[in-house]
């Protein structure tokens, strides 16, 4: 029960790691939550400081929930790895080391899914790169991921696993909001490089 505990606030603090945060502060000296979007992902860190600074965002944000789901394993407790997984999104989104302004919940919840059924990562990792090559739009390719996510999960039939994807899913498109306007605006910023 107490180990329990331990796992679930671990994973909280894990995924509060504020990775675009870091990197911005330490190795270009700006917070950038003040530029671009306002989003303290690997999106806005590309966006703002740049390819080598948002790709190690990124990948640092997306292992956020790969170590997570593994804590269970760690440390021998039949808690559930998507369980656990959920807390570290949670981190993500509202992190106690960054004034609980955080990112919107896509990399962490990519690592979660690869920690715990990486076929199912492939397959929604290509959706997202397909989207993004049609629409240049990285908000509307995170949100058809979590989609792809879900529909990937019923046709697994896994309960546990179609539940917590469709909670991930529902943070995904819930903070992908002012995204979903801008995009019905046409006010989304699109990307240049692909
Ligand atoms: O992962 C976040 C992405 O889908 C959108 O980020 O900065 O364009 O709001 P941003």
């Amino acid at each position: 029960m107490v180990v329990n505990g331990i796992i679930i606030v671990l994973a909280y603090l894990i995924g509060s790691i504020p990775s675009g945060l870091i990197v911005g502060k330490v190795f270009h000296g700006i917070d950038i939550r003040q530029h671009g979007s306002g989003n303290l992902g690997g999106t806005n860190t590309f966006r703002t400081l740049g390819v080598k600074a948002g790709l190690i965002v990124t990948i640092a944000d997306i292992l956020k929930g790969t170590l997570a789901v593994l804590l269970p394993l760690l440390f021998g407790s039949e808690l559930h790895p998507l369980i656990v997984g959920i807390f570290a999104v949670v981190g993500h989104m509202y992190p106690l080391f960054a004034g609980f302004k955080g990112g919107k919940a896509v990399a962490t919840s990519g690592g979660v899914l690869l920690g715990y059924a990486y076929p199912m990562f492939i397959i929604i990792f290509l959706a997202f790169f397909v989207c993004l090559y049609l629409t240049k739009y990285v908000s509307l390719s995170s949100i058809l991921a979590g989609i792809v996510a879900v529909i990937y999960s019923l046709v697994i039939g896994d309960i546990p696993l179609i539940i917590v994807v469709s909670i991930l899913a529902f943070f995904v498109i819930y903070r992908h909001r002012a995204n979903i306007k801008r995009i019905i605006n046409k006010t989304e910023p699109k990307i240049k490089w692909l």
